[in-house]
């Protein structure tokens, strides 16, 4: 994993601008967020900017122009993941605002493995903000009597369940979740994003 993102690179033939515009691993204009992701090694976002950035957007969207959203940056792509995707899908059925503007759609390949990288981004947010906040006191990897709520896997087979356990289960009073003077509600907000990341597996 570690050598994909080191052995990472593109050739910018012909599009006007210099290798700047794909160093992201030290870009430090834009504030914290950029340095935050500079220090995050993510190998597949390092795919994703090789497969699909590199290859289809890069040419306008890049670090040196102030026009258009840098794609290079991945807070940039993280902040724009949803249009960017209806763009290379659904805008190309309709014939506006697709992206690219010229030339060929995005392989189907690829944008699956934008979807998936989304998707896994989604679900490491919901770790930290609802089940490490709310759950994993008891719900851990290291303890083995509660169903393990870091698991992906384990989420989603007990999806349902988590689901009850956080809203109707405290209507009727049926070991709601977290359990009663164990910690707050999980705020309905987290719910549905929780249930946003779950429908778009
Ligand atoms: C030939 C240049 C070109 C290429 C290549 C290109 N874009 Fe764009 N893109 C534009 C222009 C021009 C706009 C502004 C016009 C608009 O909003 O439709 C834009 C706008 C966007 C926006 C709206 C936010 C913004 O930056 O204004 C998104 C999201 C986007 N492009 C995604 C992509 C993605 C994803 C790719 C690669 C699959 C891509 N673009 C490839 C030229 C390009
Ligand atoms: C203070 C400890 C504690 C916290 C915090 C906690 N749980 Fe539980 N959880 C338990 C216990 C104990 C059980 C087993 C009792 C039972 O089965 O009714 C359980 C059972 C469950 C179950 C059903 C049985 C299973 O493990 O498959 C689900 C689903 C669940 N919890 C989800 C959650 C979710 C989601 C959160 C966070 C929003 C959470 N729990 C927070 C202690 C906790």
């Amino acid at each position: 994993m570690g050598l994909l993102f080191l052995s990472f690179t593109i050739t910018l033939a012909g599009c006007g601008s210099d290798k700047s515009a794909l160093a992201f691993s030290n870009s430090t204009t834009n504030g914290q967020s950029e340095i935050k992701v500079a220090q995050d090694n993510d190998p597949a976002f390092a795919s994703i900017q090789k497969d699909l950035i590199g290859v289809s957007c890069i040419k306008c969207h890049n670090a040196n122009q102030t026009k258009h959203s840098n794609l290079t940056s991945k807070a940039v792509v993280l902040e724009n993941a949803d249009d960017m995707l209806y763009r290379m899908t659904d805008a190309w059925d309709i014939g506006v605002d697709n992206m690219p503007p010229k030339g060929n759609p995005v392989n189907p390949v690829v944008i699956k493995e934008f979807k998936s990288w989304m998707s896994d981004n989604k679900f490491a947010n919901l770790q930290k903000s609802l089940f490490q906040a709310s759950c994993l006191k008891c719900h851990s990897a290291t303890q083995t009597k509660h169903a393990n709520l870091t698991s992906k896997a384990v989420v989603i087979e007990k999806y349902d369940d988590i689901i009850y356990k956080m809203t109707t289960a405290f209507d009727i009073d049926d070991e709601p979740m977290p359990p009663v003077g164990k910690g707050n509600k999980v705020s309905p907000e987290l719910i549905k994003e929780l249930q946003k990341w779950k429908e778009s597996l």
